[in-house]
């Protein structure tokens, strides 16, 4: 009987990512060292990386979150790009760190970067668990990349197709019906 899970190939099962986050969080606490930087989540994709990547760095990191929703369809962004959740706090003067799934086309990362910008931080880098560089459409300075992957359409831990699969403890291809 096939079932929902034939439809997806594993790319990054979840030893590896596990070990990849390990090195992230060990680099960012060299390159971070002495400092409190506030780790800024972007909701929802990146909650399970966040979740990880945060308890591998050595640092006393503060943690916010941002939620953004891009119009589009499920599988391209628009780059037209809403706030549906800000930061709690101001960050002006300190070291943040901007922790994303993916970056794909780069336009929703371009737009943080900006919003950022006007908050007036001591720094700002880029954390991303994947990035699709075969489909970037402007160049975004990337800080920290778990794994660059060709452009398929991936989904689990964080990552979604209309809503689902976040849940998956792997990174996978999703190959089912659209
Ligand atoms: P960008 O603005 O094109 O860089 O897209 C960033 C957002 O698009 C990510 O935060 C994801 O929500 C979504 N996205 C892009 N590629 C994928 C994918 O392969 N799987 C799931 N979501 C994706």
């Amino acid at each position: 009987m096939t079932t929902w899970r034939d439809h997806i190939d594993v790319l990054y099962d979840a030893e590896t990512i596990k070990r990849r986050i390990a090195e992230l969080g060990a680099q960012i606490t060299r390159d971070l060292a002495g400092r409190s930087p506030i780790f800024v989540g972007i909701l929802k994709g990146s909650v399970p990386f966040f979740a990880d990547l945060i308890r591998a760095v050595d640092l006393p990191v503060q943690c916010e979150f941002m939620g953004i929703s891009s119009y589009g369809d499920d599988t391209e962004s628009s780059g037209v790009v809403q706030i549906t959740y800000d930061l709690t706090k101001t960050i002006e003067g300190q070291d943040v760190v901007l922790v994303e799934d993916i970056v794909d086309t780069g336009l929703s990362m371009q737009y943080l970067l900006a919003s950022m910008a006007t908050r007036r931080p001591r720094s700002v880098r880029v954390c991303t668990l994947l990035e699709k560089p075969d489909n970037a459409r402007v160049k975004i300075p990337l800080d920290y990349v778990g794994f660059r992957i060709p452009n398929e359409f991936v989904i689990g831990y964080g990552l979604d197709y209309a809503g689902k699969y976040r849940n998956l403890p792997f990174i996978g291809v999703y190959r089912g019906p659209t």
